[in-house]
């Protein structure tokens, strides 16, 4: 009987849990949606191209936590895990992650807890994102609970690399043979050309765009 008490107490713990770090997500979600759209607003275009975001399923929760030798408990999966609620912010060029990075950080009731800047200092194996574990707090009727929430954010670029290497790199246990980490790696370094090449192309283009306006307005300022 009272083992049976404590099971129902867990499975209500754990919905507890779940509850708030979907309600967390919910308001990262919302806040850089705000942040988008008042981006373009001012600037004239997005810098995100799309948002992702994901709770971590039970499963992978639980092989987590032993994975890392920790008993499975409720306790352990709030102060163990920084991952539960997963956000990912994928944007148009390099500039824009650390605009969105700052932004988001900026925010009154966010704290950052900590930063890992795959893209200053990248994976071995050629991994780059920027990585921000926060908390935001969620209002209950009873009061807030600071909940955590892990942001990454990495260009198209980078997020078409993180998802091919995750595929290819799931499929083997373990490290990938020494020449399949080269081209792996040799990948990553085109995705990096490429990243670099469009970011310069944005900015030639823009200034041709600038240029022309301040033309069509010197005339316009002209005839009259
Ligand atoms: P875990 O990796 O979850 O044990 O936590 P950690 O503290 O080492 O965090 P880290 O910042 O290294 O990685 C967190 C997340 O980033 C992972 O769950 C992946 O989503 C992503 N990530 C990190 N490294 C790689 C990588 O080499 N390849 C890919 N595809 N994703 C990665
Ligand atoms: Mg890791």
């Amino acid at each position: 009987m009272a083992q049976n008490f404590r099971k129902v107490e867990q499975v209500d713990q754990w919905k507890e849990m779940m509850f708030l770090y979907g309600a967390a997500l919910k308001e990262i979600n919302a806040k850089i949606e705000i942040m988008n759209d008042e981006f373009e607003e001012r600037y004239g275009h997005s810098p995100i191209e799309h948002i992702k975001s994901r709770l971590k399923t039970p499963d992978s929760i639980v092989r987590k936590l032993k994975a890392d030798g920790y008993e499975v408990t409720i306790e352990n999966m709030k102060e163990k895990l920084n991952d539960i609620a997963g956000i990912r912010v994928i944007c148009s060029f390099m500039s824009d992650i650390y605009q969105i990075a700052d932004m988001i950080s900026r925010q009154a009731d966010v704290t950052v807890l900590y930063v890992k800047d795959y893209i200053k200092n990248p994976k071995p194996n050629g991994y780059k994102s920027y990585h921000m574990v926060v908390t935001i707090p969620v209002y209950l009727s009873d009061g807030a609970v600071d909940t955590k929430v892990e942001i990454q954010i990495r260009t198209v670029a980078m997020d078409f690399w993180a998802s091919l290497e995750h595929k290819i790199a799931y499929k083997l246990v373990g490290n990938p043979p020494g020449n399949l980490m080269r081209e792996l790696k040799a990948c990553a370094d085109m995705v990096d050309i490429l990243d670099a090449k469009m970011f310069s192309l944005n900015k030639a283009i823009t200034a041709i765009v600038e240029a022309r306006e301040s033309w069509a307005k010197e005339e316009t300022e002209g005839e009259s």
